[in-house]
């Protein structure tokens, strides 16, 4: 049996953090990870592949669609779809060694294997016990089942199965028009299949900026894209290689189907705790299965934590890892912070979509009187020499203060954008102190700044 300061349980980015800054405040740290792998969800069979998916793709949009423009004639690239392959598994690949490289770093031991918490201060590895003085887990989320539906990650997929498909599909039936099915069902439209999105509510991506949610659908629509909204899935049938999604619209009652040659199933995802023994240890969890947790992501066990996608809030890499290092500093005695008032969200599509921090509708629900300031991406050079004129930024500041409540973003680089504006509000700054800030010219940057100075006296390119 071996000893640790800290076990983690899981190596995803909310694990994995957590276990190196474990290691670097001095506490003797083990992960336990069952995969071949590090990384979890989001290096494996997430993020990082879906990314590199979306690159390849969007290479292959610009060279159909702008090189010409550019007097860059030739052919347009075919796909080879072994070698898009083998390029994203070669990603992960060095991505997840990177993990590895880190833990033998910090000296953190691996434990291989699924673990179990048969007792407060035990984690069960295989056969072998290890003792923790603290065990924090963050063992992630899986898809949520629909019922009606049987995955098989071939014809009916999730993400996962969409990240390795056989070959390129003839028509694909997206069910969800949240982040995982628009940012793979931009894939497979770029790559050529004919993508249709069944989607239950009446506008796509829920929770996000309602201007946004419009341009968004609208551009997706232009890149070939068709949305059936309002329509709740009742079941999919699978045979033969092809698939029937059957399908009933809320405005009437009405049934209807739909076929494919693949249907990925992306309607949300949940908290994963299967085989920890949660149960038997008394750890609280929710209805929603997640861990329940207080302020210092203690659970109602002593010496047991939980962080990322297992315990509530916005599943996202990101969020975890802060939470990961949190954690960490608390256990070590020191103080964890995480302002869950500032997280942005990102969608990997092109373009790319942002947000950070309250919406029009939340700031209304609140009674806030607030302002907005608005800038197209059409008035910035460098967007307009980039083929990248589609989109806007906004800002949203309180309409007294002028102090930046929330900010979203649709046009390119927009992930990268948001976090100018993550910063400003980490500092309680004004939207005045973004528009008072040079930025340099010509870049995408100039459009935050607009939208700043919209807050104000007015913009300058608009
Ligand atoms: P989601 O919650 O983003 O979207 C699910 C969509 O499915 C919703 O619009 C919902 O209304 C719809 N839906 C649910 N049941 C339905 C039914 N029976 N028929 C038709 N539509 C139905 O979930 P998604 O896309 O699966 O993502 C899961 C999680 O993973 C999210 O929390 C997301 O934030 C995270 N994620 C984040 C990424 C990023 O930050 N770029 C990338 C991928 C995933």
């Amino acid at each position: 049996m071996s000893s640790y300061d800290v076990i983690v349980i899981g190596s995803g980015p909310g694990g994995y953090v957590c276990a190196i800054r474990c290691a670097q405040l001095g506490l003797k740290t083990a992960c336990v990870e069952g995969r071949e792998t590090l990384g979890g969800t989001c290096l494996n069979i997430g993020c990082i592949p879906s990314k590199a998916l979306l690159h390849a793709s969007h290479q292959l949009h610009e060279a159909e669609h702008n090189f010409a423009k550019m007097g860059l004639k030739g052919k347009a690239p075919s796909v080879d779809w072994t070698q898009m392959q083998a390029y994203k598994d070669d990603v992960i690949g060095q991505n997840t060694k990177g993990i590895e490289f880190l833990f033998k770093k910090n000296k953190i031991d691996w434990l291989k294997g699924w673990g179990s918490i048969p007792e407060a201060g035990k984690v069960k590895v295989g056969d072998a016990v290890h003792e923790a003085k603290a065990i924090v887990i963050a063992s992630g989320s899986v898809p949520s089942a629909l019922p009606g539906i049987e995955i098989d990650e071939k014809t009916v997929v999730t993400s996962e199965g969409a990240l390795s498909l056989g070959k390129i599909p003839k028509k694909l039936a997206v069910i969800g028009a949240g982040v995982i099915g628009l940012e793979l069902g931009s894939v497979y439209a770029r790559l050529g299949s004919e993508v249709q999105v069944i989607e239950y509510l009446d506008h796509i991506t829920p929770g996000m900026d309602a201007e946004v949610q419009k341009t968004f659908k609208r551009l997706l629509e232009k890149q070939g894209l068709t949305f059936t909204m309002g329509a709740a899935v009742q079941g999919v049938e699978a045979a033969k290689g092809k698939a029937k999604v059957s399908y009933k619209l809320r405005k009437d009652d009405s049934e209807h189907t739909m076929e494919a040659d693949v249907v990925l199933v992306s309607t949300g995802r949940r908290a994963y705790t299967d085989g920890l023994g949660l149960d038997a240890l008394g750890v609280k969890v929710n209805e929603r299965g997640q861990v329940v947790t207080d302020g210092h992501w203690a659970t109602n066990v002593p010496g047991v934590y939980a962080i990322g996608d297992a315990i509530a809030g916005p599943m996202l890499a990101h969020k975890a890892e802060d939470e990961g290092m949190a954690v960490a500093e608390v256990i070590a005695g020191k103080h964890g912070h995480v302002n869950y008032g500032v997280i942005p969200s990102v969608i990997y599509t092109h373009p790319e979509v942002s947000a950070v921090g309250e919406t029009e509708d939340s700031l209304k629900k609140a009674g806030r009187a607030y302002k907005v300031g608005k800038f197209s991406f059409m008035g910035n050079g460098r967007a307009k020499a980039n083929f990248a004129g589609d989109g806007f930024v906004k800002i949203l500041a309180d309409k007294e203060t002028d102090r930046i409540l929330g900010a979203h973003i649709i046009g390119p680089m927009a992930g990268d954008l948001i976090h100018e504006i993550c910063v400003a509000m980490e500092f309680g700054a004004a939207a005045q102190d973004l528009a008072l800030t040079c930025h340099a010219h010509p870049t995408y940057s100039e459009a935050v700044r607009e939208a700043a100075l919209a807050c104000g006296d007015g913009p300058i390119h608009s």
